[in-house]
């Protein structure tokens, strides 16, 4: 029986090792959950780095984590801590991650990164040579993985190698900048068929193809000399009865068993009936825009004086990537407006914004996501944007206000959200205010259109389609031969 292998950084799974004991969770992020229903209803294998390690344990433990991410289908990379300043918090995070979203006055050109980061996708190709048998499909992942379908294209000719970039593919005058644009670009080529989360990124790829390589383009098909390779798009999807089905059970629960989060809203909203909550809910990442929200949100106050006491900002910045110092920074800047605005606009009883930095589980996101009324979501660049989409998916009775940065992917499929520029202050304040004055009839009408798409192209739809994409592709490969 054939076998298919999907390639990330990150394994769905998250190591936790104590003393005297190790287990495992699931990762919490859209690709874990996403791919999980898919990966379990084929035979496939995961491939990826722990997060761990492994030459800091002892060998008994290894021997449980080898069995562990064995049964969860799991193989892992084994990343060194060098390699992980380098490849991860290096190249990754500190050259393609800001290159790619706009961010140039923060890309850092180091050799010794890129050198890492080569090292380590051939240390990804390793792993996966030794995983091949019976395998007929590879399915890798991301940014931090450009060079792995060329390297893996030299090994495994015959291997069908779908590649799928889940942020942005910048404009080619941005990728330009890049002194590896060239083998980046190659590296990706390796791939049979390649996918992005919207037109306008596979266009720009396109356009950084035939610029650097010359390559004859015929619609979504790259002829390379001796091969096609296969270009479209793929917008994510979540898993959305996941969250609307949760989100109707969490609001069916006796008091007794409610979450802290959900009694604490229910709480406020008896005492303050007249309270719109507007939530923001992000990695702490300088794409994702908490600045200028946070700006926008102090105009809002300034500028409409009689909502002041009737809106509170539910802010849960999740903590990322803290090895890099951007993030270190930004961390500070966000505390200190918080604690300005709180500083201006807080009376004795009202706090204008509660924020939280930390990770929340499932229960309490999806509690926060169907209760608040408003989400606020104002990402400069952004790949998709899941929250946005499950933020709509939890909202069981139809209720809410979607505000959208025109930046995020997401935005291309949910028109009939109220769509900002996040560099707008006054523009993004009007909406919230046309957020808390919209008629229910109206929000109920849009949620319904979004819903409903939502819901139909879910991340199995996602999921399937690009596996379909590739098995097209490997027909065509070998009606060719
Ligand atoms: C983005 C990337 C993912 C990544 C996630 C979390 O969504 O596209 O590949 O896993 O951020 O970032 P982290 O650095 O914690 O893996």
């Amino acid at each position: 029986m054939s076998r298919f292998l999907i390639i990330s950084n990150r394994l769905p799974v998250q190591l936790n090792i104590t003393e005297d004991n190790i287990d495992v969770s699931p990762s919490v992020g859209g690709l874990a959950t996403g791919m999980q229903s898919v990966s379990k209803s084929f035979n496939s294998l995961w491939i990826g780095w722990s997060g761990v390690d492994r030459r800091e344990l002892s060998d008994q433990q290894n021997k449980k984590v080898s069995q562990l991410l064995k049964e969860e289908e799991c193989a892992d990379v084994n990343l060194t801590d060098e390699e992980v300043e380098l490849y991860y918090e290096g190249f990754s995070n500190k050259t393609i991650w800001p290159l790619f979203h706009y961010f140039n006055q923060f890309v850092h050109y180091e050799e010794e990164q890129w050198e890492a980061y080569k090292k380590v996708n051939q240390k990804f190709a390793d792993v996966i040579s030794e995983n091949m048998k019976d395998v007929d499909k590879i399915w890798i992942h991301d940014y931090h993985l450009l060079l792995l379908p060329q390297m893996i294209k030299e090994r495994f000719p015959d291997v069908t190698i779908g590649f799928f970039l889940h942020i942005p593919f910048p404009s080619y005058e941005l990728f330009r900048i890049l002194p590896w644009r060239m083998e980046i670009i190659k590296g990706m080529l390796g791939a049979d068929l390649l996918g992005f989360h919207t037109f306008d990124y596979e266009r720009h790829f396109m356009s950084s193809v035939r610029r650097l390589l010359g390559y004859d383009i015929n619609i979504n098909e790259i002829n390379l000399p001796k091969r096609i390779v296969k270009v479209d798009n793929f917008p994510m999807g979540i898993d959305y009865d996941k969250f609307h089905e949760s989100a109707l059970e969490s609001q069916k629960r006796s008091v007794r068993d409610k979450s802290e989060v959900r009694k604490e809203l229910e709480r406020y909203y008896l005492l303050y009936p007249e309270t719109k909550f507007i939530l923001s809910i992000d990695r702490l990442d300088y794409t994702k825009g908490l600045i200028n929200r946070l700006e926008a949100f102090e105009y809002f106050l300034q500028e409409y004086p009689e909502y002041r006491d009737k809106v509170t900002l539910v802010m849960l910045a999740v903590p990322s990537r803290i090895g890099v110092d951007q993030y270190q920074q930004m961390k500070s800047e966000v505390d200190e407006i918080v604690g300005r605005i709180n500083g201006e606009f807080s009376s004795i009883n009202r706090t204008p914004i509660w924020y939280f930095f930390r990770a929340m589980p499932f229960e309490n996101l999806v509690d926060l996501y169907n209760y608040c009324e408003i989400a606020l979501i104002t990402p400069i660049r952004d790949g998709m944007n899941l929250v946005a989409k499950e933020f709509i998916a939890s909202k069981t009775d139809g209720r809410g206000v979607l505000i959208l940065s025109e930046m995020a992917g997401a935005s291309k499929e949910m028109s009939e959200a109220l769509i900002i520029n996040p560099n707008d202050k006054a523009q993004i304040a009007a909406n919230i205010k046309k957020a808390i004055e919209m008629p229910l009839e109206e929000q109920i009408e849009r949620n319904t259109i979004l819903q409903k798409r939502l819901k139909r192209y879910n991340v199995e739809k996602w999921a399937t389609d690009f596996l379909n994409g590739m098995e097209e592709v490997r027909q065509n490969e070998q009606n060719y031969k």
